[in-house]
């Protein structure tokens, strides 16, 4: 087994070595890993909602009710009664006719792209679409084709390559995009997607993961905010992000939920989620629909930060959110200027390839709804001063 080590070693000289850190305590605005506490600016826990007493609550009464694990996957006899609840309330949060919750966002992608398509079907996905995707269309066996981020006439020369030939074979075609994208902050064409959809006669799948809770009138996604619920075949989210839980789901037509259970591999052959994670969700969803406030506030900070950042002369990509990657190009220099923050008190985490593409290592910041006005005043001054001494620009 000596190619362990020397994998490692190779891993170690481009400076993508990765280690797991403890964190103790709450999740939260604030947070202490490796014993140390520091202002937490890289947690997807966007609304706070991972620590609020309503959830914990929740979670404490299922398991007192219930206890502690679901006993076998869904199909056996782990279909608690929550999941019933949970989907009933997604699908109408969501505007759909059902809903279908997987023990993550990472398996419900798995789930329901495996199903959807399959050798001999192309997959059309953006180059920046998260990883759970990629392997997703990886194992269902369908061709990948992957067009530039965001580019429309790159995915329009693509589906007109693939225009169906006389004789149809019955071949799936399916674009893929995340609403918000993980590593950059920035948002999807939805429009431009579907209007290429409908004329190329491809199906659309959304992954709402970063945008669920908080952009829509309602906070169910992206997809709300533009108006294209019914245009979009798949929507996907996750409990793990603004929910505070864990957990992903895809809503759609009867129908397509009905493939899935029956088709799901991600589904099928898992143990079902816990009784107090699936309470938990269902009390983040009613804070979600009742306390928009929150997801302004949020928004609000994020607004704050990426201002500052930009007047300092930060790099941030094109980011238009919560999330907000300051670019620091090299893998050591990102290692180094999180490093260095961290030792001043503040966490946020290096992001290097190949979670993003070659080259483009970065910070990748996230704000809360839960921080305050001096944190992030208190943060723009110490990421400002420490690029300074580490002379990254900005
Ligand atoms: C766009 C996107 N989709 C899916 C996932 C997977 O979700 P989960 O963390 O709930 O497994 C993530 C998580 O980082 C994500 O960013």
């Amino acid at each position: 087994m000596e190619f362990i080590e020397k994998e490692l070693e190779a891993i170690k000289k481009e400076g993508l070595y990765r280690s797991l850190r403890p964190v103790d305590g709450h999740q939260g605005a604030h947070i202490t890993i490796d014993g140390k506490e520091c202002l937490n600016l890289c947690s997807n826990n966007y609304l706070g909602l991972a620590s609020h007493p309503k959830l914990k609550q929740a979670a404490v009464e299922a398991i007192q009710k219930y206890g502690v694990g679901a006993g076998a996957s869904r199909l056996v006899c782990g279909n608690l009664k929550f999941y019933g609840e949970l989907e009933n309330r997604l699908a109408k949060f969501k505007k759909q006719e059902a809903c279908l919750v997987f023990n993550s966002g990472y398996m419900a992608n798995l789930g329901a792209i495996t199903a959807l398509v399959g050798r001999g079907d192309i997959v059309f996905s953006d180059k920046l679409n998260h990883a759970s995707i990629v392997d997703a269309i990886l194992l269902s066996r369908a061709e990948l084709k992957r067009y530039p981020h965001k580019d429309m006439s790159a995915l329009e020369g693509m589906l007109k390559d693939h225009r169906p030939c006389t004789i149809d074979h019955g071949q799936r075609k399916l674009i893929i995009t995340d609403s918000l994208f993980s590593m950059d902050g920035d948002i999807a064409p939805l429009s431009d997607i579907v209007d290429l959809a409908r004329q190329y006669g491809a199906m659309v799948m959304v992954d709402e993961a970063h945008a669920t809770g908080i952009f829509g009138e309602t906070g169910s996604g992206l997809s709300e905010h533009f108006g294209l619920g019914h245009e979009i075949d798949m929507h996907m989210g996750t409990l793990s992000k603004a929910f505070g839980c864990v957990g992903g789901y895809v809503a759609g037509k009867k129908e397509l939920i009905e493939l899935l259970i029956n088709k799901s591999r991600a589904l099928i052959y898992t143990t079902a989620m816990t009784p107090p994670s699936l309470a938990s969700a269902l009390a983040a969803l009613d804070i979600i629909q009742k306390e928009r406030w929150m997801a302004k506030v949020l928004l609000e900070n994020a607004a704050f930060l990426r201002r500052g950042l930009i007047d300092m002369g930060f790099k941030l990509a094109s980011s238009e959110s919560q999330i907000i990657p300051i670019l620091t190009g090299p893998s050591d220099m990102a290692v180094a200027f999180s490093r260095a923050l961290f030792d001043e008190g503040i966490f946020i985490q290096a992001i290097r390839p190949p979670t993003v593409p070659e080259g483009s290592a970065r910070l990748r910041l996230t704000v809360m709804a839960t921080h305050k006005k001096q944190d992030l005043e208190m943060a723009l001054e110490i990421i400002a001063a420490t690029a300074r001494r580490l002379g990254i620009a900005g």
